[in-house]
Order: structure tokens, then C-alpha cells, then sequence
């Protein structure tokens, strides 16, 4: 059990590229993905990327039960997806709050598009492939998006939407 320290935004790790995975089924990639896993539970989150703990390599996990931060949101099937994939399905897209375990405390309106396809592979090198729309279509285009360096700040279309949850949620 390790949970790691979280890169916050501003920190230039962020917006680099992550390297594809060359070798499955390794002590190293167990040991990441054991980390990531212990990291994002941790800290709540509905997904976490590798670069967030510092490490550039293209693997995401998420999803895995209801999540406090996102109450209301269809579950998310447990997915750890090493050298991700993904398509639009068609240019349908829409917005919704997103947060991020590396901008703690706020939320952004981000669009994303509504039905995908992804692919990628498991820890042992199977290849996973799924059709997604809405919130799991969302949750994988934002993990995917930290392996390109795109932190969603950067795709929100109008910065009036993006705050403090405690200001934008007040009841
Ligand atoms: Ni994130």
C-alpha cells in the first residue's frame, strides 16, 4: 500500500506527453498501477492518470463503485487501461462539471463527446475494448486527456464556468 504524493497543476510534469508501455505483466507496472489504485481511492477520485503521480507512462485507472465526489453519476466499471485508445462514435458532445484530483477543490463545465469507443490493454496485455457514453465516456476522455499533458482547464469553453466547489455548488 502506497499512496502518492499528487501532482497539482502548475507543476510541469502535467503537460508533458507519457510514453507508450513497451512490457506488460512486469513487477514495475504492478507496482505502478498498485499505487495508482491506493492513490486514487485515497483521495476519492473517480479516476487518476500515471503523469498525476509523476510517472510518464500511458496508464489510466477509473471508475469502481459510486463516488461521494460525484453523486448522482451512473457507475463507472473498475478499469485499469494501459496505452488507451479512444474514438468519437459521432460529433455529438456535451457539458458537464468535471474535477480533478490535481485541482483540488474546483470544477469546470467541460464539453467531451457523448458516445465513444476505447481501447487499450490490461496489466497482463489483454486487449480491452468498449463502446461508452455519457459519464464513463467522460471519465475516460478526461484520464486520457492527462496522458497528452491536457488538463481540463484547457477545454473549458467559457472560464465563467469554472470555480471553487464551495461557490458553485452553494445551496
Ligand atoms: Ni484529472
Amino acid at each position: 500500500m502506497a499512496v502518492r504524493e499528487i501532482l497539482k497543476m502548475g507543476h510541469p510534469t502535467l503537460l508533458q506527453s507519457s510514453k507508450v508501455v513497451a512490457e506488460f505483466n512486469t513487477p514495475a507496472l504492478e507496482q505502478l498501477i498498485e499505487d495508482m489504485a491506493d492513490t486514487m481511492v485515497a483521495a476519492n477520485g473517480a479516476g487518476l492518470a500515471a503523469p498525476q503521480i509523476g510517472v510518464l507512462q500511458r496508464v489510466v485507472i477509473f471508475g469502481g463503485g459510486e463516488n461521494p465526489r460525484y453523486p448522482g453519476t451512473e457507475p463507472v466499471p473498475h478499469t485499469i487501461l494501459i496505452n488507451p485508445e479512444i474514438k468519437h462514435l459521432n460529433d455529438s458532445m456535451e457539458e458537464g462539471w468535471e474535477g480533478c484530483l490535481s485541482i483540488p477543490e474546483m470544477r469546470g463545465l467541460v464539453p467531451r463527446y457523448r458516445e465513444i469507443e476505447y481501447q487499450g490493454y490490461d496489466p497482463q496485455g489483454n486487449l480491452i475494448q468498449r463502446q461508452a457514453h455519457g459519464f464513463h465516456a467522460r471519465v475516460v476522455q478526461h484520464e486520457c486527456d492527462h496522458l497528452d499533458g491536457v488538463l481540463y482547464p484547457f477545454r473549458i469553453k467559457d472560464p465563467r464556468y469554472f470555480g471553487f466547489e464551495s461557490e458553485l455548488f452553494k445551496p
